[in-house]
């Protein structure tokens, strides 16, 4: 590393006798990973030359020249053609050792009251917030998916289940659009996460501020972000929105994945309820009946790295002193993991969900057992004067009298056993009545679920 013309991506060395060994380069250079911040570092870069200019630190030759070299510089990353060399230490050296060979001396100007501290943490908060919004958008394609289909089924009878056990018949509709509200919370927390990140370091410096009367405010308005940091210390320290953007990513994936388990269980011939589209099944080498939802398995499975990601930066960030330390450098690799991740899940969970036929007449067949109306009698059973204990001892032991005898909770039974109800058996054992009676407005009754549906329409169209 002392070939001068290889050097020159490396911004510091004046103080050493010596380059740095390979290992300790090979660890440190970033530019394999931080690459990918091209397009907010050369606007941050852009923001600089043009504060820099302002306070007279370049003169308007030297920033013509910085910046007609910067938007060449753009013009050779946007057309894959920007080369790293093995002397760049990371994507801000390679792009000071541009501009030098680009326009000269006036290259090495731009590097006065700004420090790799700032920079990076501006590039990747502008970042975060960018990415955020695209994922936002990738979550309403989900809901939207599951709205479409809800709406489809609004009043479809189905089994409801707690602890993977029939409990209570619900709507298709209610249920499919459990997972659109889930989904709902999370792009208020990417939008969150991204309200946060909305902060500006430039114009802190290294980590103590700066004596160029550079403005941050002025960086922050440049920028399109929201407000400068109040403490430059903390800004070049803190990386509590990536931790916060990957919080949301982490749930948004364990959310995806809860999706992605119920599409595999529904798409068993055990549950037999749904049947994934071709585009998004696929099949076995050697079995050739086989139709797998492999999909719906990958978004499950992806869940793993999504809250990998979290866990890794908060480790790396525990026990870090402030300010910067080069640990921080670690923040980017679990930020672009996720982004990247989900930028494939949710397209492919999107499509997975849209492509689903449900069985409408398994769903309701598996619904349709009386003792799922169990709670039902022993509810009239109290309209009717009697305890709720009481009501729930006689329905159960009737239950069980009716298990004994391998026979169906029917009218005749329910009239036989609990003779208060025997006027009303038949309609309290029917499922479509069921689900009608349970017009509570979170409730399982179509005409609740409908008006959920466009609560929930409503939230696809406004702003996370
Ligand atoms: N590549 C570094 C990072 O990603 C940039 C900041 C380096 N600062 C420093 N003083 N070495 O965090």
């Amino acid at each position: 590393m002392t070939d001068a013309a290889v050097d020159a991506g490396r911004l510091w060395g004046g103080r050493f006798a010596e380059g740095p060994a390979q290992a300790a380069w090979a660890l440190g250079r970033s530019v394999d990973v931080d690459a990918r911040l091209w397009r907010e570092d050369l606007a941050g870069s852009r923001a600089h030359a043009d504060e820099l200019l302002r306070i007279g630190v370049l003169d308007a030759g030297d920033h013509g020249a910085i910046v007609a070299a910067l938007d060449a510089i753009a013009g050779e990353f946007a057309q894959d053609r920007f080369a790293f060399l093995p002397g760049d230490e990371d994507l801000h050296g390679a792009v000071e050792r541009r501009l030098v060979e680009r326009c000269g001396e006036a290259g090495g100007r731009l590097r006065a009251g700004r420090s790799r501290n700032d920079q990076i943490a501006s590039d990747l908060r502008r970042y975060v917030v960018a990415a955020a919004g695209r994922l936002v958008n990738g979550v309403r394609e989900v809901q939207t998916a599951l709205a479409d289909q809800a709406e489809t089924a609004l009043d479809w009878i189905a089994p409801g289940y707690t602890h993977l056990q029939r409990a209570q018949p619900v709507t298709l509709g209610h249920h499919l659009l459990a997972h659109a509200w889930a989904l709902d919370r999370d792009a208020g927390r990417l939008a969150d996460a991204a309200a946060r990140a909305d902060v500006e370091p430039l114009g802190c410096g290294a980590l103590a501020g700066l004596t160029l009367p550079l403005d941050p405010a002025r960086y922050a308005a440049a920028l399109g972000v929201s407000r400068p940091a109040e403490n430059s210390m903390d800004a070049v320290a803190d990386r509590d929105f990536a931790v916060e953007f990957l919080a949301a990513c982490a749930l948004l994936g364990v959310h995806l994945s809860r999706l992605g388990e119920e599409i595999v269980l529904w798409s068993t011939e055990e549950f037999g309820w749904a049947r994934v589209g071709d585009a998004y099944s696929t099949g076995s080498s050697i079995m050739p009946q086989k139709r797998n939802p492999d999909v719906a398995e990958l978004v499950r499975g992806k869940s793993g790295r999504l809250i990998g990601d979290l866990v890794a930066l908060l480790v790396t960030l525990k026990g870090l002193p402030l300010t910067y330390d080069r640990d921080l450098q670690e923040d980017k690799a679990a930020v672009f993991d996720a982004v990247d991740t989900l930028e494939l899940v949710l397209p492919a969970t999107a499509g997975t969900v849209a492509s689903l036929t449900f069985d409408r007449e398994r769903l309701r067949g598996a619904a349709a057992g009386g003792a799922a109306l169990a709670t039902d009698l022993a509810e009239v059973l109290v309209v009717r004067g009697v305890a709720f204990r009481t009501a729930h001892e006689r329905v159960g032991a009737l239950v069980r009298a009716v298990e004994e005898r391998g026979a169906d909770l029917d009218a005749a039974a329910v009239a036989a056993a609990l003779p208060e109800l025997a006027d009303r058996a038949a309609d309290l054992l029917d499922p479509d009545a069921a689900v009608a009676r349970r017009t509570s407005p979170s409730g399982t009754a179509p005409s609740s679920v409908r008006t959920q549906l466009a609560t929930l329409r409503t939230r696809l169209t406004a702003p996370a």
